[in-house]
């Protein structure tokens, strides 16, 4: 099996971080890991928003589960009531991916975006999170506060985080996969 084909079958969700902060060099290369994604139409219609203050990651942990409080759903309300649930992980970095609004289909470019972003995280021993919880945040009542604290872009909308750090796991196995999920035609 080729490196390519080894990262990704060995990527795996990271839900421990060190607090150590990644190198810059690593966090550029995995930035344009993203910025070279596929795109519908060539639109590369996402934008990165990198964040790398513990109190703002912090905050955005508490608001999220806040935002999280009015979503009517067993699991997601025992993850927002839960004091001690830090949805990000301990990560020291956050790229918040968003998505250009007038573009033909932002969420799809942005998830190619996120998922080369993982890739190549993994290809540098560094562990990611794809966090959707954030959403909550961003369908909430604070939505506008939030995207104008961070400087989200007029015309975008924020989609998704990344939680980003040295892993403080050891590796684990991936889940089995779904069987019947493909079908030839030949
Ligand atoms: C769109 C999307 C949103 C996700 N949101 C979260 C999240 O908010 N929190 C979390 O811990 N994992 C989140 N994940 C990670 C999935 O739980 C994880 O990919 C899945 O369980 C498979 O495990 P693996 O990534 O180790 O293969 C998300 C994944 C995707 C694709």
């Amino acid at each position: 099996m080729n490196e390519t084909l080894k990262v990704i079958k060995s990527r795996r969700t990271t839900r421990k971080f060190k607090s150590e902060q990644i190198k810059n060099e690593e966090l550029q290369a995995i930035i344009e890991a993203g910025l070279y994604a596929p795109s519908a139409h060539n639109q590369q219609s996402w934008n990165f928003t990198v964040i790398q203050n513990s109190e703002l990651i912090k905050e955005l942990n508490r608001e999220s589960k806040e935002a999280a409080k009015g979503f009517n759903d067993e699991v997601i309300q025992k993850m927002a009531n839960n004091e001690k649930l830090d949805v990000f992980y301990g990560a020291p970095t956050l790229i918040i991916v968003s998505g250009m609004d007038s573009a033909m289909m932002p969420q799809v470019d942005c998830a190619a975006a996120t998922q080369n972003m993982l890739i190549a995280a993994e290809s540098l021993n560094i562990g990611s999170c794809w966090n959707g919880f954030i959403s909550f945040l961003f369908n909430g009542p604070k939505a506008e506060e939030y995207k104008k604290k961070l400087n989200i872009p007029e015309g975008f909308t924020p989609y998704y985080a990344i939680a980003l750090g040295y892993k403080d796991t050891k590796a684990i196995n991936a889940p089995a996969r779904r069987e019947g999920t493909v079908q030839y035609i030949r």
